[in-house]
């Protein structure tokens, strides 16, 4: 066709790679002076590391000791397409996540609204497609697996929404909502059904008479003890717990949390435990994952974090937990403006809009995501970003 170097062309439209971005980045940490900088030529560039670096550890085998292990997983929504149907604009819900997850652990993930959470969640348990990356369930690499691959896994992996009222069926006793599952799997034989969901239901709580009622008649954490009864019908390994007390009254919310543990002390269970309140997930976790944006930015043992919070975001949020000692003064960091577009986040570091500590390096590269300490990662140019 002539027509090919039309200027609409989208080769033209093509934002260009600097000649050498690895000595145009030196240059500029070197000497200080980002005025020449190119931004998006070092934003293609960073895609192209992330990209290569996904590829080279396509091959690595899984970490045989984690029950789940996500690799440089993402997850973006198509917001523009052409009418060829090629997407111009994503919004990048979850971008380039790492990190591996033991048998019976519980790891908490933390961050503002709208910062992935909800969304890598789902795209673990295939409830969308991810746009990339690796989910090791098991050993077993299921990020590709297509539906009917994914049906016996179903009861290995299990979740329980936030919301206990929009999640049960109005229709249906909790016997049925319960025995629904179990029959479908054939978790036990036909006639034991019954028995069956009774055991579970006294394991979460609920009287054995509640199976001939339905979910209206019961308050917001009773509703959660039946979802949690759901999830565990058809014997998960792996549940994801996405904020399943933020709906509920301060008081029952304990309860919850105490039943959550329980049931995991029992039954071996592994959670991922998914909540913007830190005191919650202080009480649960054993491990740590802090979001902004669709990243990772920070991930540890809850001890590591605790003690050592590294990344800035992560000092910001634990500086507005309460502290029950009246005596000890709270030194709140309190973020500038809102959390960015995941459409149109912000070059370098995706902080560096709301960071108290930013430099001027921070809004042209992204920092580097580290061990720092064995098992803590950060991502964050104050820590040094090569080997010393
Ligand atoms: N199905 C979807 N289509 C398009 N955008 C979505 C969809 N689901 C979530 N998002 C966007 O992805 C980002 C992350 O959302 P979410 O995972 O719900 O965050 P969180 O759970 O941390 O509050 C938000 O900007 C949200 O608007
Ligand atoms: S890299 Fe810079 S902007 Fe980002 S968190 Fe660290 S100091 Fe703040
Ligand atoms: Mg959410």
């Amino acid at each position: 066709m002539k027509n090919n170097k039309k200027k609409g062309s989208s080769r033209a439209q093509e934002p260009q790679i600097a000649v050498n971005p690895e000595e145009e980045r030196a240059r500029a940490i070197e000497t200080g002076d980002f005025s020449k900088f190119n931004d998006e030529a070092e934003a293609l560039y960073e895609q192209r590391l992330r990209d290569l670096q996904a590829e080279a550890d396509r091959s690595l085998p899984p970490d045989p000791d984690a029950l789940l292990e996500v690799r440089h997983l993402k997850m973006y929504f198509p917001l523009k397409k052409t009418i060829t149907g090629k997407v111009t604009l994503s919004l990048r819900a979850v971008d380039d996540v790492s990190f591996k997850l033991h048998a019976g652990e519980t790891l908490g993930i933390v961050g503002e609204s709208g910062c992935g959470k909800t969304t890598m969640g789902r795209a673990i348990l295939k409830l969308y497609k991810p746009t990339g990356g690796q989910i090791f369930f098991d050993g077993a690499d299921i990020a590709q697996y297509k539906s009917k691959q994914m049906r016996p896994l179903r009861t290995k992996m299990q979740i329980i929404f936030q919301d206990p009222y929009s999640s049960l069926p109005p229709r249906s006793t909790v016997g049925g909502i319960l025995s629904e599952p179990v029959k479908v799997h054939a978790i036990v034989p036909k006639e034991q059904t019954k028995d069956y969901v009774l055991s579970i239901m006294e394991q979460c709580g609920l009287r054995d008479y509640y199976y001939e009622r339905y979910p209206h008649e019961f308050s917001g954490g009773q509703r959660q003890r039946i979802c949690i009864a759901r999830a565990l019908s058809v014997n998960p390994k792996l549940v994801i717990c996405d904020e399943p007390v933020s709906a509920l009254d301060v008081s029952i919310q304990a309860q919850i949390i105490n039943l959550l543990k329980h049931l995991q002390q029992q039954r071996g269970l592994t959670y991922v435990f998914i909540s913007h309140d830190l005191s919650v997930v202080k009480h649960i976790s054993d491990r740590i994952g802090v979001m902004y944006l669709g990243s990772m930015v920070e991930f540890g043992s809850k001890k590591s974090i605790f003690s050592n919070p590294m990344h800035p975001y992560t000092k910001a949020l634990f500086s507005a937990v309460p502290n029950p000692n009246p005596d000890v003064k709270m030194d709140r960091i309190v973020l500038k403006g809102d959390i960015p577009s995941p459409a149109n986040p912000p070059k370098g570091c995706k902080f560096h809009t709301r960071c108290p500590v930013a430099q001027e390096i921070c809004k042209h590269i992204a920092p580097k995501y580290r061990e720092y300490e064995p098992g803590h990662f950060v991502a964050c140019h104050c820590y040094p970003q090569e080997d010393q």
